[in-house]
C-alpha cells in the first residue's frame, strides 16, 4: 500500500531536476503521473524512467506553463489518459540573474511568466476538477531566494509572490477539500544550481562545498530531499495543514 495509490499527481518542470525527484517518489509511493515540461520529447523519455506501481500509469506532456491554451490542454490530457487530477505541484522554474541596473524587461517577464503565471493557471485548470471532487492537493515551489538575494530581483519577488498565493489558495480552496502549501527550497544540487556555478566561474563541486559551509546541517539538498517534503504535503498526513511554506534548506535561513 502506497500513500498514492490510486492517486494522479502532475507535477510541472519534472523532465529532470527537483521535478523529476519528487516525480519518481509519487511514482514510488503508487501514484500515477504526468511530468509536464517544455519539450514533450524529453517529459516522455522521464515518465518513462519511472517506478511504478501495479496498475498506475505515468505520462509525458509538452506545455509551456505560460500559455493558457497549454495549460488547458495538459490538464484535459492528464484527466483524459491517467483518469482524473488529484495532485498538482508547481514546479517549473527559471532563472534570468542580473543586478537590477543590468536586468532587462524581458528578464522580469519571463521569470514571472514561468513562476507566477504557471502556478496561477494550472491551479485554476486544476482546481475546477479539485472543488468538483472535494478532494485535492496543491504544493508550489518558492525559494530561500524569497526572502532576497542579490542578482536575482525577478526571481525573489515571484517566489515570495508564489508565497502569498499559496496562502490565498489556501483561504479560498479550504472549504472544498483542497490543501495549498509551498515548499521553499535551500540549495538543492541541480541543473539551475550547476548553471548558477558556470554563472559565477565556479566549479561545481566548489560551489556546492561553498554552499554547504554555509547552513547548520553542512551539506547541499538533493531533489530527494524536497520529494520527501512534497509527498508529505501532498498526503492525507498533512489534512491539516494548509497556507504554510516549508523552508527544506538545510537551515540557511537561521543563519
Ligand atoms: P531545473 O532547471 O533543473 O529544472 C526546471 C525544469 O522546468 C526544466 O525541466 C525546464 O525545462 C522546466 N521548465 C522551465 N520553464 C518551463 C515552462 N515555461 N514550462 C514548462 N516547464 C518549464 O531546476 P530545478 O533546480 O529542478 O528547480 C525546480 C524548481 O525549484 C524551480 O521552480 C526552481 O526555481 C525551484 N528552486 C530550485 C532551487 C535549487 O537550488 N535548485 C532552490 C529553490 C527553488
Amino acid at each position: 500500500m502506497g500513500r498514492f495509490d490510486g492517486r494522479v499527481a502532475v507535477i510541472t518542470g519534472a523532465a529532470r531536476g527537483i521535478g523529476f525527484g519528487v516525480a519518481q517518489r509519487f511514482a514510488q509511493e503508487g501514484a500515477s503521473v504526468a511530468i509536464v515540461d517544455l519539450d514533450e520529447a524529453a517529459a516522455a523519455e522521464a515518465a518513462a524512467k519511472l517506478t511504478l506501481g501495479e496498475g498506475a500509469k505515468a505520462v509525458g506532456i509538452g506545455a509551456n506553463v505560460g500559455s493558457a491554451a497549454d495549460v488547458d490542454a495538459a490538464i484535459s490530457r492528464v484527466v483524459d489518459e491517467l483518469g482524473g487530477i488529484h495532485v498538482l505541484m508547481n514546479n517549473a522554474g527559471i532563472t534570468r540573474d542580473n543586478l537590477l541596473f543590468k536586468m532587462t524587461e524581458d528578464d522580469w517577464d519571463l521569470v514571472m511568466n514561468v513562476h507566477l503565471k504557471g502556478a496561477f493557471l494550472l491551479s485554476k485548470a486544476a482546481q475546477q476538477h479539485f472543488v468538483a471532487q472535494k478532494y485535492g492537493k496543491i504544493v508550489n515551489v518558492s525559494s530561500t531566494s524569497a526572502l532576497g538575494n542579490r542578482g536575482q530581483a525577478n526571481y525573489s519577488a515571484a517566489k515570495m509572490g508564489i508565497q502569498g498565493f499559496t496562502r490565498t489558495l489556501a483561504i479560498e480552496l479550504g472549504p472544498y477539500g483542497v490543501n495549498v502549501n509551498a515548499i521553499a527550497p535551500g540549495f538543492i544540487a541541480t541543473e539551475m544550481t550547476d548553471a548558477t556555478a558556470a554563472r559565477l566561474g565556479l566549479d561545481v563541486e566548489d560551489f556546492r562545498k561553498l554552499s554547504a559551509e554555509h547552513n547548520p546541517v553542512r551539506r547541499v539538498g538533493f531533489p530527494e530531499d524536497i520529494a520527501s517534503a512534497a509527498a508529505f504535503l501532498a498526503s492525507d498526513e498533512a489534512s491539516y495543514i494548509t497556507g504554510q511554506t516549508l523552508y527544506v534548506d538545510g537551515g540557511a535561513t537561521l543563519v
